[in-house]
């Protein structure tokens, strides 16, 4: 696809939101796995499905609902994407990240992003929240690969500060207040699906990972291309491979996802007035 057929689906799905919800958010939240019912918190919802919105990409897995929601949330407007697309289930990375252009069309300034992932660090458990700090790129490509669209942002962007350090520190500091323990770390991206080894995870700690997922990065590195703050949660839903020895399923995942989403729901309310 080239850059005017790319830019031109995102204005027309950007439009489309527009016609159907009015003025929309600065702040946008993306639900990952386990935290989708952060949406009953909103107040004046309005409901978009993600196969309403012309080529905005549909989830196809558990845990991921395909909605989006705009509402007030501690009184104040933010949108919030139910469910994303990734890499594993077969798309480009131009495709994972169509929703985060599209917010940036619709002038968000600042999102929230979520992720269910395994623990590498050895002092991170099952349930562990994590404020993420930094990232590493092992997909093995960057979504900004190819022509730039000067419309979307520079050629070559930087990525000394992707996960805001003002949002990390309200974060912390809203965490604190609710009693809740928020932990920090860098994230690493596998492409998935399957788990890693212990032999990877054993690589990815050298390497200076706390957390494993499958999402985030592209997500995070199109968004600071375009301009928007961006605050990282993690949810560690289980130990990584080799950590604890135990096998780990996609069901537990979401499980654990579900119970650590409810705390995480609090800092998320809690620092969107914040912001
Ligand atoms: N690895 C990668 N992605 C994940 C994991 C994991 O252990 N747990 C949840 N998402």
């Amino acid at each position: 696809m080239n850059d005017d057929d790319l830019f031109d689906q995102i204005e027309q799905a950007s439009a489309s939101v527009r016609k159907a919800v009015g003025t929309f958010p600065k702040i946008a939240v993306t639900l990952g796995s386990g935290l989708g019912h952060l949406v009953d918190e909103l107040r004046d919802a309005r409901v978009l499905d993600y196969s309403e919105i012309p080529f905005f990409p549909v989830p196809t897995i558990a845990g991921h609902a395909g909605k989006l929601c705009t509402g007030l949330l501690g009184g104040v407007p933010v949108a919030m994407l139910q469910g994303r697309v990734h890499y594993y289930e077969g798309n480009g990375l131009d495709r994972v990240t169509f929703p985060t252009r599209v917010l940036q069309r619709l002038g968000v300034k600042s999102i929230i992003l979520t992720a269910a992932t395994g623990g590498v660090a050895l002092n991170l458990h099952k349930g562990d929240l994590v404020c993420l700090t930094d990232h590493i790129n092992g997909l093995g490509f960057n979504p900004l690969r190819g022509p730039n669209d000067d419309r979307f942002g520079t050629r070559f962007p930087d990525m000394s500060e992707v996960y805001s350090v003002h949002l990390r520190s309200v974060a912390h500091e809203e965490a604190m207040k609710l009693g809740i323990t928020l932990k920090s770390g860098v994230y690493y991206a596998m492409p998935g699906p399957s788990y890693e080894t212990p032999a990877e995870i054993r690589m990815l700690r050298t390497l200076g990972a706390d957390v494993v997922g499958m999402s985030t990065v592209p997500e995070a590195i199109v968004a600071r291309h375009g301009g928007i703050n961006v605050l990282g949660f993690a949810m560690v839903t289980n130990a990584a491979a080799g950590v604890t020895g135990e096998t780990i399923h996609h069901a537990e995942v979401l499980d654990v996802a579900e119970e650590a989403g409810k705390r995480l729901g609090k800092i998320i309310a809690a620092v969107v007035p914040k912001i």
